[in-house]
């Protein structure tokens, strides 16, 4: 086919309104305060430490009650001038204790000699995580399964007010990291598997966290991460290198983040990886050619946890510390989550006293660092206010968590309607996450890995709450296998003696990062003996899956009458699950990735042609056991009408498209329309299809909406065999549902 490349787009027409755009007063404030800086305070402010290195107690072992040191405060905070801590000490604390730790850090900020106030920065990546008593939302693979960017929007604004509640203007969220590959086990901390997606709801949560209503609520920081490259590892391990072609990173990796820019995010963090052979700390194309002359960024690049030193420890491209120091600075850090020595500061300096770095880098970082310092309003209330502090939000929040579960709960199967359930049925609740909080919150949770449950003792669990929704006495439980151990058949047999239906909670238990890794994806095989052998016996077999990654479990999927995909619903989660499962409420949400048959291959939605093709000796062809966008209500919803009104299109143009919508049921419900575009023919192999259009929308009974979406051609681009982005002339189809139609772009 020859067609003709008929425009070169550049990455800043694609975001329409291009770079974070700082304060300029901030920025006039802040470079007045540099003139008058030594070396050695510019250094400490590009300087973050962990909360350890100012606590009572040696490394990890804090003394308990946590409290800090006045000595290491002294010296971190008043000699050094350290100018960023970060993290909790491994603990949750209540709002008085945040208050402590914040007022006597900016106690001592006080005291140094130019007094610039210290940035706290922290991981409440689904509420206010660390502060006792806020609320826990779904995490981000729920999030993106409710294809609700306001809600998400919302959300963000709660947590925000949450953290800034305990005295903390920086938060290390959301992930942009694009789900591609499931063995990550870090899979669930982002929005699944689409560009688009990820970039409508990352967009969405950035907003809700850094717009201060007219100055009705005081500045918080987001930090975007982790760019990029990260969630790809081709061994499906945490930090192991990556290796993708610069033009699929362009077309799928960096895009969330460059639209997070284009909204204004303050700050992003590195990835901790390699991409192609290259460690992104040391990455001068990826941290200046592209994120600053490209993506226009003015915000702060952070290190991730200790990723200076691992550019010497663990990648091995700098022979010593110090050389890792020169690397990354000079490929374009600005602050180094060092966070556990006190070293990096001593090198930094060596370095700039040697040449190894110029001054006018040192500068460009700290100008940026004390930026964002004056517009988050550090330096107005530098001893932090009292009346700052406050108690999380507990009321409303907790009522849009409930909400924001109901909406990502995934219907993914439902033989002859076994679900909902009527009130007389009688069920037997079993699995290794039928009475598990962990299981509903998932890795950074009060913890790194969310494995105390000390701090949440009201959350119900799953089995809890369907005993509370049936309150008659109609649901029994029994522990189960566990996720390693089978207990004897005649033990689970007894116990589902005199019920019909067995509902087995199953999935993963808590991890994030390395100690998330795993050789194999599929399902534990004590789990999936609970479903055959309980099929076995001939009851009905429901399957809740709480889990952060699909855990493939095709042969026994089979046996399953009903399946829900639960995700990581946070603290509201099990009543959700509870609502969903008798009828109260409908569910609504759709899969953001593509959940995979076999564990040895895994191919996301929008594949190329070729990976879809059978061949004449076996069925080889993308197969997966429940496909991207794919999620059951107790609605019927009937697509019709679908219409294009301009269909002979330039580049220029934006196409309308309008469907109509019915709910042909007795049941109101909310669907999610989701619209695909394919180019026929193009120079790149193209896509069979992508997400670029969604709307969710809710119905009463038996009413209908017509739905219109509007679509830059723009959009429709692709990046080209000369990595820039391109619209090739030719044909594309848009699809909805089983409805298609086409546009010809001259
Ligand atoms: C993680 C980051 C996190 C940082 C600070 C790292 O190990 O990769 O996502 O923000 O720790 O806690």
């Amino acid at each position: 086919m020859n067609k003709t490349i008929l425009l070169f787009i550049p990455f800043s027409f694609l975001l329409w309104q291009c770079g974070t755009k700082t304060n300029d007063s901030a920025k006039s404030k802040a470079q007045a305060l540099l003139s008058q800086m030594t070396l050695e305070e510019k250094a400490g402010q590009m300087t973050q430490l962990t909360i350890e290195m100012i606590s009572k107690g040696e490394g990890f072992n804090l003394e308990k009650p946590h409290a800090l040191d006045t000595t290491k405060l002294q010296n971190v905070i008043v000699n050094l001038g350290i100018g960023s801590i970060l993290n909790v000490g491994g603990h949750t604390y209540d709002v008085n204790h945040w208050k402590e730790i914040i007022t006597s850090i900016e106690k001592y900020s006080q005291q140094s000699r130019l007094k610039i106030p210290v940035l706290y920065g922290i991981d409440a990546i689904h509420g206010a995580n660390y502060t006792v008593g806020a609320t826990l939302y779904p995490q981000q693979i729920g999030l993106a399964a409710t294809f609700n960017p306001e809600m998400a929007y919302k959300m963000a604004q709660f947590v925000a007010n949450d953290v800034r509640g305990s005295g903390i203007p920086w938060n290390f969220s959301p992930v942009l990291d694009v789900g591609r590959n499931p063995m990550w086990p870090r899979f669930w901390e982002t929005f699944g598997e689409d560009p688009f997606l990820v970039s409508q709801m990352g967009v969405a949560i950035v907003n809700g966290y850094q717009n201060t209503n007219n100055g009705t609520v005081k500045p918080f920081a987001a930090c975007l991460k982790h760019y990029v490259a990260y969630s790809n590892p081709q061994s499906g391990h945490d930090r192991t290198p990556a290796y993708i072609p610069e033009r699929q990173l362009r077309e799928i990796y960096l895009l969330p983040f460059a639209k997070a820019i284009a909204a204004g995010a303050k700050t992003i963090m590195i990835n901790s990886g390699e991409w192609n052979g290259e460690p992104v700390h040391a990455s001068k194309f990826l941290l200046q050619t592209v994120l600053r002359n490209e993506l226009k960024f003015e915000g702060i690049t952070v290190t991730d946890w200790e990723d200076i030193k691992n550019l010497t420890e663990r990648h091995k491209v700098a022979e010593t510390y110090k050389e890792a120091v020169a690397l990354a600075i000079n490929a374009g850090i600005d602050l180094a989550m060092v966070p556990l020595d006190l070293d990096f500061t001593k090198y930094l300096i060596e370095n700039v006293n040697e040449g190894k770095i110029k001054k006018e880098r040192i500068d460009e970082a700290v100008l940026r660092i004390l930026t964002l310092k004056y517009e988050l309003g550090l330096f107005d209330e530098p001893n932090a206010k009292p009346e700052n502090f406050k108690e999380p939000e507990q009321i409303e929040s907790k009522k849009l968590s409930y909400e924001l579960a109901c909406q990502s709960i995934t219907l993914l199967k439902n033989e002859g309607n076994i679900l909902p359930f009527s009130m007389n049925e009688k069920i037997l609740v079993t699995g290794p996450n039928a009475d598990y909080i962990n299981a509903l919150n998932g890795g950074w949770s009060h913890t790194w890995q969310g494995r105390d449950t000390s701090y949440n003792p009201k959350v119900l669990t799953v089995v809890n709450a369907l005993k509370n929704v049936f309150a008659n006495g109609n649901v029994s439980y029994l522990k189960g296998n566990t996720y390693t151990q089978n207990l004897p058949e005649n033990v689970l047999l007894n116990a589902a003696q005199n019920v019909n239906t067995v509902v087995l909670c199953l999935g993963e238990d808590t991890y994030t990062e390395k100690p998330g890794d795993i050789n194999d994806l599929e399902l534990d095989e004590s789990q999936q003996n609970l479903i055959k052998m309980y099929k076995k016996a001939g009851k009905k077999v429901v399957v809740i899956l709480l889990e952060g990654r699909p855990r493939t479990f095709a042969k026994t999927e089979s046996l399953c009458d009903a399946i829900l995909d639960a995700y990581l619903p946070g603290n509201e989660g099990a009543l959700a699950i509870a609502d969903i499962m008798v009828g109260k409420v409908n569910p609504s949400g759709k899969l953001p990735f593509t959940f995979p048959r076999f564990a040895g291959v895994h191919t996301t939605y929008d594949c190329k042609y070729t990976e879809t093709l059978n061949n004449d000796f076996k069925p080889i062809g993308f197969d997966p056991l429940f496909h991207f966008g794919q999620g059951l209500s107790y609605s019927n919803f009937n697509y019709a009408n679908m219409k294009i009104e301009n269909r002979d299109v330039t580049v220029k143009d934006t196409v309308s498209i309008t469907v109509q919508l019915n709910n042909t049921s007795a049941i109101a419900g909310s669907e999610t329309v989701l619209v695909f575009a394919s180019d026929v023919y193009a120079s790149i192999t193209p896509s069979v299809k992508r997400l670029r259009a969604f709307k969710r929308v809710p119905l009463d009974k038996y009413e209908g909406k017509e739905v219109q979406f509007k679509i830059a051609v723009t959009d429709l681009a692709f990046v080209g065999l000369d990595n820039k982005f391109i619209v090739e002339p030719g044909k594309f189809y848009f699809s909805i549902a089983n409805l298609k139609d086409s546009i010809t772009v001259k």
